[in-house]
C-alpha cells in the first residue's frame, strides 16, 4: 500500500524517480500513454472547492486508460450531505477504487482516511497541513525552469506561509537539498515557527525579509494567496503583497515567478507576458508529475 500523506516520506530516490518518471511520461504520445492505467478505476473526493488538483488527476488518470469516479462538484452531493463519517465515505469508495484522492479541510484528515482505507489515498491538500503533490510539481517545475542544484539556489516563499499547505510542504521538500529560503509574509501569517526550526536544522538558510530585497535576490519567487477561508481573524487579510511590474524589473532576467493558484490580486495579469512567469507552465508540469504518480502507485 503506497498511501502519499506527506513529502516527509519520500526519500531523494523516490524524488528522482518521480521527476524521471513524469519527463518521460511527457515526451510520450497518446498511443503510448493509454494501456498504462487500463481497467483502474480513480476516485477523486474533494471536501474542499478544487480546479488544478481534481482536474489535473482527473486528466491524468483519463491519459492513461484509467477512469475516474469524481466526487468533485461539491461532496454535498454525495452521502456526506446525510452525515456520512469520513472513514465510511473511504472505505465504500475503496471498495469500488484502485486508490482514492482526497482533500479536505481538517488538517490530518487525509491521513486518518488512509488508516481505514483499502486502497492507496493521495492527499490533495488537507487544511493547512500538507499538499505533497503540488510541493512535488513545484520542484519539478524548478528543475525544469532553472537549471541549478537546489543547494545552489535562493527560493523566496511570499504571502500566507502561516497557512498555506503548498508553502509548508514546499518547504520541507526544499530543506532536504539544503536551498536557502528568504521568508515574505506580512507578521500575521509569518511562517510558523516550528517549521522554521525544521528547515533551519535541517540545514537550509532561512532568512527573513521585504519584498523588494526577496525579489533581486531569489532564482525562484514563489508567490502564494492569502488563504482567507482559514485565517482564524479576518483582519489579517488587508495588504497582500504584489508583485508589481516595477518589482518584476528588479529581478535578474534568469529568475523565474511561480504561483500554486488560484492568484488573486498579488501577480497582476500583465506579468503573465513575462518570460519569468512559470506560473501556467507549473499547471502543466501538475499534468504529468499526477500522471508519474499514479502510474508509480497503482502499476
Ligand atoms: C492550493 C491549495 O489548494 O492549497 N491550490 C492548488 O492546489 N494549486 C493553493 C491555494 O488554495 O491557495
Amino acid at each position: 500500500m503506497k498511501h502519499v500523506l506527506s513529502v516527509d516520506q519520500f526519500s531523494e530516490r523516490d524524488i528522482d524517480t518521480i521527476i524521471t518518471c513524469a519527463r518521460g511520461l511527457r515526451k510520450m504520445r497518446h498511443r503510448e500513454l493509454t494501456g498504462a492505467l487500463t481497467g483502474k478505476v480513480l476516485a477523486c473526493v474533494f471536501y474542499e472547492p478544487s480546479t488544478r488538483t481534481s482536474a489535473s488527476f482527473i486528466a491524468a488518470m483519463t491519459k492513461l486508460g484509467g477512469q475516474v469516479i469524481p466526487i468533485t462538484q461539491g461532496v454535498q452531493f454525495s452521502s456526506v450531505a446525510k452525515g456520512e463519517t469520513l472513514e465510511d465515505t473511504v472505505t465504500t469508495l475503496g471498495q469500488y477504487a484502485d486508490a482514492i484522492v482526497l482533500r479536505h479541510p481538517e488538517t490530518g484528515a487525509v491521513a486518518r482516511a488512509a488508516e481505514v482505507s483499502p486502497v492507496p489515498v493521495i492527499n490533495a491538500g488537507d487544511g493547512t497541513g500538507e499538499h505533497p503533490t503540488q510541493a512535488l510539481l513545484d520542484l519539478f517545475t524548478i528543475h525544469e525552469e532553472v537549471d541549478r542544484p537546489l543547494a545552489d539556489l535562493t527560493v523566496a516563499l511570499v504571502g500566507d506561509l502561516q497557512n498555506g499547505r503548498t508553502i509548508h510542504s514546499l518547504a520541507k521538500l526544499l530543506a532536504r537539498y539544503k536551498t536557502r529560503m528568504l521568508l515574505v509574509a506580512p507578521p500575521a501569517l509569518a511562517m510558523p515557527e516550528s517549521l522554521v526550526s525544521r528547515l533551519v536544522d535541517a540545514g537550509s538558510e532561512v532568512q527573513e525579509v521585504s519584498l523588494e530585497e526577496a525579489v533581486e535576490a531569489s532564482d525562484v519567487v514563489y508567490m502564494t494567496r492569502v488563504q482567507k477561508e482559514r485565517l482564524a481573524n479576518p483582519a489579517d487579510a488587508t495588504a497582500p503583497f504584489i508583485l508589481t511590474p516595477e518589482l518584476v524589473e528588479r529581478m535578474r532576467p534568469e529568475s523565474r515567478i511561480l504561483h500554486p493558484l488560484p492568484r488573486l490580486a498579488e501577480i497582476p495579469t500583465s506579468i503573465d507576458a513575462d518570460p519569468r512567469a512559470a506560473y501556467f507552465r507549473q499547471v502543466k508540469n501538475g499534468l504529468f508529475v499526477r500522471m508519474a504518480l499514479l502510474t508509480l502507485v497503482l502499476q
